[in-house]
C-alpha cells in the first residue's frame, strides 16, 4: 500500500515523472498556502513547513531545470491582491528572500556572492546580520518628507493601499525631518509584539470575535481591516529595514541607511556586520540565544551584502535579491511512538522502509507516518518498533524520524531486521554492492512491481491512457485481465466480462477502448520511457530516441553493447547524459529474456514511430556530434546543450574520432588535448556563438 500525499522519495531519487507530477502537485499546494496566508490572513501550515514546500520544489527545479512550470512558484511573491482595498503598484518591485537552512547554506551564500563578485581570498566582504521578523512586509511612500501612501506587498508588484490603517501604527513617522530625499519608501516589517498579541486574542475571545493563530496573522489581519477605526486598536508596530523607489542615494551602505531611517524616528533592528562565515554564524547564535526574551516573535536571521555598489551589481534572482538571504531557525520537532514498520515496494523493487507513527502534530500539522529511506538509516539510528523517537519535518518536507530516545526503550526491545524478503512476492529481496536500496529479485512476478510498472505504463508522459488510470490498472490486474503491457491492448477482447462489473456502461467501456486504442501509435520515446527501465526518465528516452531512432536498431545496438568492449557500448556511454551506471541498467533491460517477450509482444499491437531528427537541413551543426567542455560565460552548460540540440546536434559527452566540433571554454583540459590530437575542429565560446548567431 501506497501513502498518499507523503512525498517519501529523495529528490535525488526521484524519475522525471515523479518530479513533474510532484512539480505540478507543489505549485498547486504552494499556491493555496499563498492564498490562505496573504490574503486570507489564515495559514493551514506552519511557516517552516511552508518553506520546506518551497525548497522542495526547488530542489526538483534545480535537478530538472527544464521541468520548471510556468507558473512555478520560485518565481512568484506572495499572492495577487484580492480584497476590497485599492490596488497600488510598486515603483520598484517588493522582493522576497532566498532561505538558508544549514550552516553549509550560509557558506554557499557566502561563496556563491564573493564568485559572483570576483572576490579573491584576500579581499574582505563586508556582510551584516539582522533578525528576520515575522510580521508582514510594507512600503511606505514619502514625497516631500510627508507620508504620502502605504502598500502592502501584494505579489510583489501590486500591492494594497493601506493608508489610511497605516496612518494608525504609532511608531510610523508622518513627516520625515528635511535631509530626507524627495521621493523615498521605506520597507519593512508591521508586526505585533507577543504580549500585545496575547491581550488581543483574550480580547476577542471575550467577544467570541476569531482569535489569531499567531502574531503575524493578527498583524496582517488587523493592518487589512476596512475600518481604520479597528486597526487603530491594534497595536501594531513597524521596523524598516529596506526601501524602494528614491530620488537620490541614502547612503554608502546597508548599515549606514539602517541608522539613517533610525535618525527619522523608525524603529529599527540591532545590526551585526562579519566579514565572514564565522562572524555571521556567530551573530545567528547571538541573536538565536536573544530571541525567548524578545518581545517579538522572529524566525531567523537575514544576511545582506553591506556596500550597496556590491548589492547593485549582484541584482536579483527571479523573486529574490542575490546579495541577501534568510537563515531561518531550525524546524521543529516532536516526541512520538514508532509503532509500526512497514515495507513499500516499488516499480523497480526497491522496498522502502516507512515508519507508521502515534500522530503527534509538528509545527501545525499532524504526522502519522515517517520514511526510514532503507536499511542502514535504520541501522544507524538503531530504530526499533517501539520506540519513542524525535520527529521533523525536514528540509524536504518528509517527516524524518531524528533519534530515538534510548532511556524509554523497554528492555525487551531487539534490533529491527530488514526482511529478506520481499512482503508482496516472497522473492528473495537483494542487497548488491555499493548500493543503499534493497530490491525484490522476483521481477515481474512480484505483483506490486508488475503492478507499478504497468501504472507507469498508462501514465501520463508514457502512454498517457487517461480512461485508463492507476485504480483500473488495479482492478483489471486482480482480475487477471492485465498481466504485461501488451495485456492492455488486448483488453477489447474481455469487453463482455467487463461489462458485467459494477459500474461499467457501455459508455464507459467505449470511452477505455478509444483511450486505447488512439494510443497503439506511439512516439518512440515514449514508447522507451513506458517500459519503465530503472534510472531512464523522459529526458534519458528522449536521448535514446534520437541516437538510435528505431526500436530495431535501439534494440540491435544493446544487444551488442553487453561487451564492454564493444564500439556499442563506447557510443552509448558517449551520450551526454548517459552514464555508466545508467548505461547498465539499460543494457540489463535489454537483456532480459523476458523483457525481450515483453518487447515483442508489444510491437505486435503496437506501431511505434521512429525518431525523425529535427529538418534543420539549413543548420550547420545538423547531425554533428559535438562536446562542450571547460568554464562557459555566456551560457550555463544546460543551456548551451539545448540549444545545439534545438539546432539539430547531438550533444556527446566526450570526444571521440566521431566528434565533429569541440566548444572549448577556459581552462578546457584533457578533452582538448584529446580533440587536438585527434584533428576535431575546435572553437572557443565566442567562435561557437558566432557559428550559430543566425540560426
Ligand atoms: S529584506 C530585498 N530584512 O521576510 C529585501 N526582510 O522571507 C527583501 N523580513 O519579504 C526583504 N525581516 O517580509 C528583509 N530584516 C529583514 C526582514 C525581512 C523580515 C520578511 C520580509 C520579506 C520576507 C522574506
Amino acid at each position: 500500500m501506497k501513502i498518499e500525499g507523503l512525498r517519501e522519495v529523495r529528490v535525488e531519487d526521484l524519475s522525471e515523472l515523479d518530479a513533474y507530477a510532484e512539480l505540478k502537485a507543489l505549485a498547486k499546494e504552494i499556491h493555496q498556502h499563498d492564498k490562505d496566508y496573504y490574503q486570507n490572513d489564515e495559514p493551514t501550515i506552519s511557516d517552516a513547513d511552508y518553506d520546506r514546500l518551497r525548497q522542495r520544489n526547488s530542489a526538483i527545479e534545480a535537478r530538472f531545470p527544464h521541468l520548471k512550470r510556468k507558473d512555478s512558484p520560485t518565481d512568484k511573491v506572495g499572492a495577487p491582491v484580492q480584497s476590497s482595498f485599492a490596488k497600488g503598484q510598486h515603483s520598484v518591485p517588493m522582493l522576497s528572500l532566498g532561505n538558508a537552512f544549514s550552516e553549509e547554506d550560509v557558506t554557499d551564500f557566502n561563496d556563491r556572492v564573493r564568485r559572483f563578485l570576483g572576490f579573491d581570498s584576500d579581499a574582505v566582504l563586508e556582510i551584516e546580520a539582522e533578525p528576520k521578523i515575522d510580521g508582514l512586509s510594507l512600503s511606505i511612500r514619502y514625497e516631500a518628507g510627508k507620508l504620502k501612501y502605504a502598500l502592502t506587498r501584494g505579489d510583489g508588484s501590486v500591492g494594497e493601499n493601506v493608508t489610511q490603517n497605516v496612518m494608525t501604527i504609532g511608531n510610523i513617522p508622518h513627516q520625515l525631518p528635511d535631509d530626507a530625499p524627495d521621493i523615498v519608501e521605506v520597507r519593512g516589517e508591521v508586526y505585533m509584539d507577543k504580549n500585545d498579541f496575547a491581550t488581543l486574542n483574550q480580547q476577542q475571545e471575550e467577544k467570541g470575535a476569531k482569535v489569531f493563530a499567531n502574531p503575524r496573522n493578527a498583524a496582517a489581519g488587523s493592518l487589512r481591516q476596512l475600518d481604520s477605526e479597528i486597526t487603530k486598536t491594534r497595536p501594531l508596530k513597524f521596523f524598516a529595514y529596506a526601501w524602494g523607489e528614491v530620488s537620490e542615494q541614502l547612503g554608502e551602505t546597508q548599515s549606514d541607511i539602517i541608522k539613517r531611517f533610525s535618525s527619522w524616528g523608525f524603529d529599527t533592528y540591532d545590526i551585526h556586520v562579519a566579514n565572514d562565515v564565522k562572524g555571521l554564524l556567530s551573530a545567528y547564535q547571538t541573536i538565536q540565544t536573544n530571541r525567548a526574551s524578545l518581545p517579538y516573535d522572529i524566525d531567523g536571521v537575514v544576511y545582506k551584502v553591506n556596500r550597496l555598489d556590491l548589492q547593485a551589481r549582484l541584482g536579483m534572482i527571479t523573486r529574490s535579491p542575490r546579495w541577501a538571504i534568510a537563515h531561518k531557525f531550525p524546524a521543529e520537532q516532536a516526541q512520538t511512538i514508532l509503532e509500526a514498520i512497514d515495507i513499500q515496494v516499488g516499480r523497480t523493487g526497491v522496498l522502502t522502509p516507512v515508519a507508521r507513527l502515534k500522530p503527534i502534530t509538528v509545527g501545525g500539522v499532524v504526522v502519522s507516518n515517517a520514511t526510514l529511506h532503507n536499511d542502514d538509516e535504520i541501522k544507524r539510528k538503531d530504530i526499533r518498533i517501539n520506540d519513542h523517537v524525535i520527529i521533523q519535518r525536514a528540509g524536504d518536507v518528509i517527516p524524518q524520524v531524528v533519534s530515538v530516545i534510548l532511556e524509554q526503550r523497554s528492555e525487551n526491545s531487539t534490533p529491527y531486521e530488514f526482511p529478506k524478503t520481499c512482503p508482496e512476492c516472497g522473492s528473495h529481496a537483494i542487497r548488491e554492492e555499493g548500493e543503499a536500496a534493497t530490491r525484490c529479485t522476483g521481477g515481474l512476478i512480484c505483483p506490486a512491481q508488475a503492478v507499478e510498472r504497468l501504472k507507469h505504463f498508462v501514465s501520463r508522459n508514457a502512454f498517457d491512457m487517461d480512461g485508463l488510470g492507476a485504480k483500473n490498472i488495479e482492478k483489471f490486474w486482480q482480475n487477471g485481465l492485465i498481466k504485461t503491457p501488451a495485456d492492455i491492448f488486448r483488453l477489447k477482447d474481455h469487453q463482455a466480462t467487463i461489462a458485467t462489473w459494477e459500474g461499467w456502461k457501455e459508455k464507459s467501456i467505449e470511452n477505455l477502448k478509444k483511450s486505447i486504442e488512439d494510443k497503439r501509435k506511439i512516439a518512440l520515446d515514449r514508447f522507451i520511457y513506458a517500459l519503465g527501465i530503472r534510472q531512464v526518465g523522459q529526458a534519458t528516452a528522449k536521448l535514446l530516441a534520437k541516437n538510435y531512432l528505431n526500436l530495431d536498431a535501439l534494440q540491435t545496438a544493446m544487444k551488442e553493447a553487453c561487451n564492454p568492449e564493444s564500439s556499442a557500448y563506447e557510443d552509448l556511454i558517449n551520450i551526454d547524459g548517459i552514464g555508466q551506471s545508467m548505461a547498465q541498467d539499460i543494457i540489463e533491460f535489454f537483456e532480459e529474456s523476458h523483457n525481450q517477450d515483453v518487447l515483442e509482444d508489444l510491437k505486435s499491437q503496437l506501431s511505434i514511430i521512429d525518431f525523425i531528427p529535427p529538418t534543420t537541413s539549413d543548420s550547420p551543426v545538423a547531425g554533428k556530434i559535438v562536446v562542450f567542455t571547460g568554464t562557459l560565460h555566456t551560457m550555463t552548460r544546460s543551456e548551451a546543450k539545448a540549444k545545439a540540440e534545438n539546432l539539430g546536434a547531438k550533444v556527446s559527452g566526450s570526444v571521440s574520432k566521431k566528434t565533429d566540433i569541440l566548444i572549448a571554454g577556459d581552462s578546457a583540459g584533457s578533452k582538448r588535448k584529446k580533440a587536438e590530437e585527434l584533428g576535431v575542429q575546435i572553437m572557443n565560446e565566442e567562435e561557437w556563438q558566432a557559428f550559430i548567431a543566425d540560426l
